[in-house]
């Protein structure tokens, strides 16, 4: 048992059963001023003013006037990757786009390269640094993506890492079999979305989800349609790459398979609103890639006026957005894409366990769900977070209940 009392502000509590903010549930949040919150057995166990404060029981950790929010919930990353792009880096400063790169043979392709040629303990050394990182910064569930390996062995050597970092860490891992990332070297399209579906028997063992980068030069509507559909008897619910180079279509063939998510929308119309109201899909943006890639922001704001949620996740990857810092996806999704503070904060927690099918066990300070919070120093608010985005804010991370060592 262990309690933290003199929260200044302890924010993001959510009563039991609300799984995900759509519309106008955006802006709001449940925030207590000057209060407790108990740890059991890693779960939430209570939280009230300090006036109503039980008996001290168990271990007390005074906040002295520090925030407490829940940890952020990054539901899209690809942190499993070789060695670095910098060089591409270059490349883009001198003029390149990202599909420029692609087509010269690097981007997806480059970092399969590097992949192969990094040995497993290597690639999960590397690769574990990264999520250490992220839980550093305040990130307490990450989803994890395939995507590198571009053959049946680098796809599996992929899914093993995952795994074993999911064995190795507090935080909550979820993995995504994104076979279908880019063609393989040495197969043809047709071929490649073959071995992708041939893998699928044996990929369902090692993950939770199936993507598709369904975008302009990459995977069309229907290869996607196959993926999804050999998918589905193995249980994985997809999570799509949509609408980053061009209005793919990608997001109503994702709703149309009952995706948990469709991710990236830099480029949307109308049509996609229209087809995500009323659906199970979390619409994910991700304005690392746009800050760093120089595309379009999502059009967070008319998504919200249709009614709709939206998630928000840093996307870390070593081309198009090599940072997993979710403070700085808040920053941008408030400063670029004109969210409040509380709907940044809703995007990359309750909204972000959601698009991972884990709001019910985390991403909100609800009784019953695990203990992932964040603790502040003292004097910061909710709105100084993506306001004050570089000053260090964090106290300590606890994963269920127990600090980060
Ligand atoms: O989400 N868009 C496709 N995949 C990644 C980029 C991967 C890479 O460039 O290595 C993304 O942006
Ligand atoms: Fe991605």
């Amino acid at each position: 048992m262990k309690t933290i009392i003199n929260i200044g502000e302890l924010v993001g509590i959510v009563p039991e059963g609300v799984l995900r903010k759509q519309g106008t549930e955006m802006a709001e949040t449940g925030i207590l001023h000057d209060a407790w919150i108990a740890i059991e057995d890693g779960r939430i166990s209570g939280f009230g003013p300090m006036n109503s404060r039980p008996a001290d029981k168990g271990e007390v950790v005074d906040a002295e006037g520090g925030m407490v929010l829940p940890a952020f919930c990054d539901s899209h990353t690809h942190i499993v990757y070789a060695g670095s792009r910098d060089g591409e880096f270059l490349d883009k400063i001198n003029g390149l786009s990202y599909e420029e790169i692609a087509e010269r043979g690097g981007g997806i392709l480059n970092s399969s390269d590097l992949l192969g040629r990094t040995s497993e303990e290597d690639l999960f050394r590397q690769s574990i640094a990264r999520a250490r990182e992220m839980m550093e910064k305040g990130t307490g569930s990450i989803e994890i993506k395939s995507g590198y390996g571009l053959s049946p062995a680098g796809e599996m050597k992929m899914l093993r890492v995952i795994r074993r970092i999911r064995e190795s860490i507090p935080a909550n891992v979820r993995a995504t079999y994104l076979g279908a990332h880019a063609v393989g070297r040495g197969y043809s399209h047709e071929e490649y979305v073959r071995a992708v579906i041939d893998l699928l028997p044996e990929a369902a063992g090692w993950a939770d989800f199936v993507d598709v980068f369904c975008d302009e030069g990459f995977f069309t509507v229907s290869d996607t349609d196959r993926i999804l559909t050999a998918a589905k008897p193995f249980g994985l619910r997809p999570k799509i790459h949509a609408n980053e180079l061009a209005v793919s279509g990608g997001v109503q063939i994702g709703v149309r398979h009952d995706a948990l998510s469709v991710d990236h929308l830099e480029r949307t119309t109308d049509a996609e609103i229209e087809t995500l109201k009323g659906s199970g899909t979390m619409p994910t943006m991700l304005p690392g890639s746009s800050f760093f890639l120089g595309i379009p922001f999502g059009r967070a704001r008319n998504f919200i006026q249709a009614g709709l949620g939206i998630a928000l996740a840093s996307d870390y990857n070593p081309g198009s957005s090599p940072s997993g810092d979710m403070r700085f996806v808040m920053a941008l999704g408030c400063i670029k894409m004109r969210l409040t503070p509380v709907e940044a904060f809703n995007a990359v927690t309750l909204n972000g366990a959601y698009a991972m099918g884990l709001s019910e066990d985390t991403g909100s300070i609800t009784a019953g769900k695990r203990a992932d919070l964040i603790l502040t120093r003292p004097g910061w608010t909710l709105t100084r977070l993506p306001y004050l985005y570089q000053s260090p804010f964090i106290n300590r991370v606890f994963l269920r209940g127990e600090p980060l060592s």
